[in-house]
């Protein structure tokens, strides 16, 4: 009759398993944020992605006096890459709804000596940035909307602290990536068209990930 119990035991497994690849957005939301404030820090620190960070940068023909916001951080690896560029002059945002994510983030800076230029803050998007309209000249989302179950929502609030100008990249899933992250290209080109968004373009970012570029 022991077998009987491999029933709740498959069930409550498969419940975690489904959370953690869909990373919350149908259910388990709370389970998820305790993963992330509990272990984040730790796995994202394993490596740095800052010559990835550095290309897309290019990509953009950042001339270094921007404002940066970077939306679900995690240990700000993105934002610090960007500000530790020769010749930037402009400030950098990092935000992410997990303490533990945003406190090491703001260690990293220290550590890579640009502190004065990036500062870190904890925030969920889904009650809406901290941020007045227009402060930010870039703003990034990447690896997040996907996971939300109001995308549009935060995709709106994200515009909202853009200035007219500005510019967009969020995260583009390919391949089996995308079989968890459920937002297509059509969704994007759809909802930023809708929001003034114009020029969209693709960029590679990392493997199973492209970002959308788009300009306001
Ligand atoms: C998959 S990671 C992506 C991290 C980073 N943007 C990257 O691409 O490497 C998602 C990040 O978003 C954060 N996050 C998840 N839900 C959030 C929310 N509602 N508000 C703010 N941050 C959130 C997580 O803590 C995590 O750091």
């Amino acid at each position: 009759m022991y077998w009987l119990l491999l029933v709740p035991i498959g069930l409550v497994l498969l419940y975690l398993g489904l959370a953690i690849l869909t990373d919350g957005r149908y259910f388990g939301k709370g389970l998820v944020y305790r993963l992330y404030d509990t272990f984040g820090p730790e796995i994202f620190d394993i490596t740095s992605e800052s010559d990835r960070w550095r290309r897309l940068g290019a990509t953009l023909n950042l001339r270094g006096d921007e404002r940066i916001l970077d939306v679900g951080t995690a240990i700000g690896d993105l934002p610090i890459s960007l500000a530790a560029r020769p010749g930037f002059r402009g400030q950098a945002v990092g935000v992410d709804w997990a303490a533990r994510m945003v406190a090491a983030a703001a260690e990293r800076a220290r550590r890579h000596h640009v502190a004065d230029r990036v500062r870190f803050q904890v925030a969920d998007v889904r009650d809406g940035l901290p941020f007045d309209a227009g402060e930010f000249d870039v703003v990034f989302c990447l690896g997040l909307l996907e996971t939300l179950p109001h995308a549009e929502e935060v995709l709106a609030d994200l515009r909202r602290v853009l200035k007219p100008g500005g510019v967009l990249v969020v995260s583009l899933y390919r391949g089996w990536a995308a079989l968890t992250a459920a937002l297509s290209y059509a969704w994007y080109e759809e909802h930023l068209s809708a929001l003034g968004f114009r020029d969209l373009r693709t960029a590679p970012c990392r493997r199973g990930q492209d970002v959308i570029i788009a300009r306001l």
